[in-house]
């Protein structure tokens, strides 16, 4: 007779974790608290200052946050508004926020549904806020409808804000109680870029508004990136993190441009490729391999949405990277190496006009970089010139992941 009580996988269910004790505190994703924020005092607290009057139910200053990749903007953002809905439910001010992932709802018709659903109470406000089939109008009404009768003041953030399409959105947002369309409840616009340029794209009218305050955030130094990972050294087991670790892991992410989403992604991953190889402890050989990785995930995570034509394209520009000194390509070279690569995978080739304009939407995404326009001699017209903005095999790496450009085609 079988012992009921013991199945062979008991001893899987059984055993933890040799690495991590709290792994979820190194994902990016993951808001930590007060104490676990480092360096970004100042900052802090001139964005608490912005949306101040918000508390008691006044309008909170539109405000513009700059800075690279991994400074904590959007930590900041969400860690100040999350403080001010706590201080204000406690004043009796109704206070709501809302996050706009603005890569994901790119148009204006879905930010203003995203708001609309986050923003409603349909139990006390009897408004629905279907998914679709309204007019960008219609939902527009509803939205305004939902704030006056549920809100005194809501915070919108506006993360990633240069990937929306048009300024539309903005517009209506940030001049919505001048306008008129609303009555009572007041609305503050935090809108966050990586890209300073994004100013350049904004209308006038749409800049003055959203401008009533702005911050550039700067990178980390090497310090600030050990403290951060030092702050969240309990998602590993006690004693497992070798004294090298943070520091090297640091020193990588300072190169990049101070960017603590690099380092914490660089100790994830070092902790994950120690576990992969049944060893007991974090070593600094796992944190350079965890660099690299990290790297190539960050560019699949890019690329992942992106079709087989966009990939070529970026296939062809690594390899000609890989095989000369120079770094900017020609977009005549690039496309005679996407016309071999989309030979040898057996797929239709765009013209060169299209594969170009898939390439300037790389660029736009940050996929790739982009020149200047620069003159090609007389009668020549202009031409882009393209650059990789990762190391080669990174790029070929991730590529290659895809099973379509797997090394059998
Ligand atoms: N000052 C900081 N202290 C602690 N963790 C930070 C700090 N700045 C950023 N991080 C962490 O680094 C990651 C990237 O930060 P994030 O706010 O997403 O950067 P950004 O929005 O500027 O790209 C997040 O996991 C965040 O928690
Ligand atoms: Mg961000």
């Amino acid at each position: 007779m079988t012992d009921e009580n013991h199945s062979p996988l008991d001893s899987i269910w059984e055993s933890e974790d040799p690495i991590f004790a709290n792994k979820e505190l190194l994902d990016i994703e993951h808001i930590p608290n007060e104490d676990r924020i480092i360096g970004r005092e100042d900052e802090i607290s001139s964005l608490a200052n912005s949306i101040h009057p918000a508390i008691r139910g006044g309008k909170p200053r539109n405000t513009l946050i700059y800075g690279k990749t991994g400074t904590g903007k959007s930590l900041v953002a969400k860690h100040v508004t999350q403080s001010a809905e706590e201080f204000a439910r406690d004043r009796d001010t109704k206070l709501d926020r809302a996050y706009i992932d603005c890569t994901q709802a790119t148009t204006e018709t879905q930010v203003v549904i995203t708001l609309a659903r986050s923003f409603n109470q349909p139990e006390t406000t009897d408004i629905t806020v279907p998914l679709s089939g309204l007019s960008t109008n219609a939902y527009y009404d509803r939205l305004w409808n939902i704030l006056d009768s549920l809100h005194d003041v809501v915070i919108i953030i506006l993360d990633e804000v240069d990937k929306l399409q048009g300024n539309n959105v903005l517009m209506q947002l940030s001049r919505a109680g001048e306008a008129g369309k609303l009555e009572t409840c007041k609305v503050g616009i935090l809108a966050i870029s990586n890209k300073i340029s994004f100013k350049d794209s904004l209308d006038e009218r749409v800049l003055s508004s959203l401008q009533e305050r702005e911050f550039i955030f700067p990178p980390y130094d090497a310090n600030q990136l050990r403290e951060i990972m030092r702050h969240r050294e309990d998602a590993f087991r006690e004693g497992v993190l070798s004294d090298d670790v943070i520091p090297l892991a640091a020193a990588f992410a300072a190169q990049e441009h101070g960017d603590a989403r690099k380092a914490l992604d660089i100790l994830r991953n070092a902790g994950e490729l120690a576990k992969e190889d049944d060893s007991d402890a974090v070593r600094e050989d796992h944190v350079r391999n965890a660099r690299q990785k990290a790297d190539i995930d960050r560019f699949s995570k890019l690329l992942q949405d992106q079709p087989t034509q966009s990939k070529a394209a970026v296939y062809a520009l690594s390899l000609l990277a890989d095989a000369s000194d120079e770094e900017e390509f020609p977009t005549r070279r690039i496309y005679e190496q996407y016309e071999r690569i989309t030979d040898s995978l057996d797929i239709d080739s765009l013209s060169q006009r299209r594969m170009v304009d898939r390439l300037n939407e790389l660029a736009f995404l940050d996929i790739l970089g982009v020149t200047d326009r620069v003159g090609r001699g007389r009668g020549k017209g202009i031409t882009n010139l393209y650059y990789l903005l990762e190391d080669p095999t990174v790029v070929q790496t991730a590529i290659e992941s895809d099973p379509r450009f797997s090394p059998a085609n």
